[in-house]
């Protein structure tokens, strides 16, 4: 069982901001990363589709015989994580509820979140900051333009600057001690939000998220310490831009195509 791979997913090169964190701290696992970017931005997508596709994942990784999956995706943890966690004989870890209670716990007043709309939709991060922390108020705001800045490398034209910086004012408003980038794109653009706020206003949730995970693997004796290959890397489509997009956190290399998710097209 320990020598199995970890299956990590995403839309696209966001969740490449969760895999760096875990290979850095773990490097000697053999990994396998699904991004689906034929399927992106999820953030678009209703909570009927997001169970669908992420079913469709968890099959897919069910055939790679992995000990543990990933969800290195906030929308498709708010979204498919309670409707899908109990049928699958893997550990499932997803990142909006792992991390929620570390950020809860340090007692902010005023936290804001960043994410996709279908994210926001859920609330999952408003329930799951207040179930630890009930007086914390929670100001969510939905960044739809930003996945595909980042999975397009557009982080530098300045339209692109223009929607960063007035959802960033947007935000400023509600006097927010800390905001969450709840969504793993939007690391990405931690250049261009530095340039208008602290840098440590920001909390990228990556780090955290993956030292919960190695704890918890050492906790259920799932380390294994002896890798067989390096990380492979699928995707559903365009794994040239995938490729590109993806240098900010980890240089892959290659990019396998495969077919898994094309029937969710529409
Ligand atoms: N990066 C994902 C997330 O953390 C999904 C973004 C998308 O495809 O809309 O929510």
């Amino acid at each position: 069982m320990t020598d199995k791979p970890i299956g990590v997913f995403d839309s696209g090169v966001g969740g490449l901001s969760v895999f760096s964190e875990l290979y850095k701290l773990m490097p000697d696992e053999n990994y396998i990363y699904f991004g689906d970017t034929i399927n992106l931005p999820y953030g678009s997508k209703s909570k009927e589709e997001l169970i669908k596709i992420t079913g469709n994942i968890f099959d897919f990784f069910t055939s790679k015989n992995v000990k543990a999956v990933v969800m290195a995706c906030n929308t498709t943890s708010a979204a498919a994580y309670e409707a899908l966690k109990d049928k699958y004989d893997f550990k499932i870890y997803p990142i909006v509820q792992t991390i929620s209670k570390e950020i809860a716990l340090k007692n902010y007043k005023k936290i804001g979140v960043f994410a996709t709309q279908a994210t926001i939709n859920s609330h999952a991060y408003k329930k799951e900051l207040q179930k630890y922390n009930p007086i914390c108020e929670v100001f969510e705001l939905a960044c739809p333009k930003w996945v595909n800045i980042v999975e397009n490398e557009l982080q530098n034209k300045p339209e692109s600057i223009n929607n960063i910086k007035i959802q960033l004012d947007l935000m400023l408003k509600n006097e927010v001690e800390k905001i969450i980038l709840g969504c793993t794109h939007y690391p990405y653009l931690i250049n261009v939000l530095k340039q208008f706020a602290p840098e440590d206003l920001f909390i990228n949730p990556a780090k955290a998220f993956a030292r919960n995970i190695i704890s918890d693997l050492k906790e259920k004796n799932l380390i294994s310490g002896k890798k067989d290959y390096e990380p492979i890397f699928y995707v559903s489509s365009n794994p040239i831009q995938f490729i590109s997009a993806s240098k900010l956190f980890y240089n892959v290399e290659e990019a396998v195509e495969t077919d898994i998710s094309k029937s969710l097209i529409k």
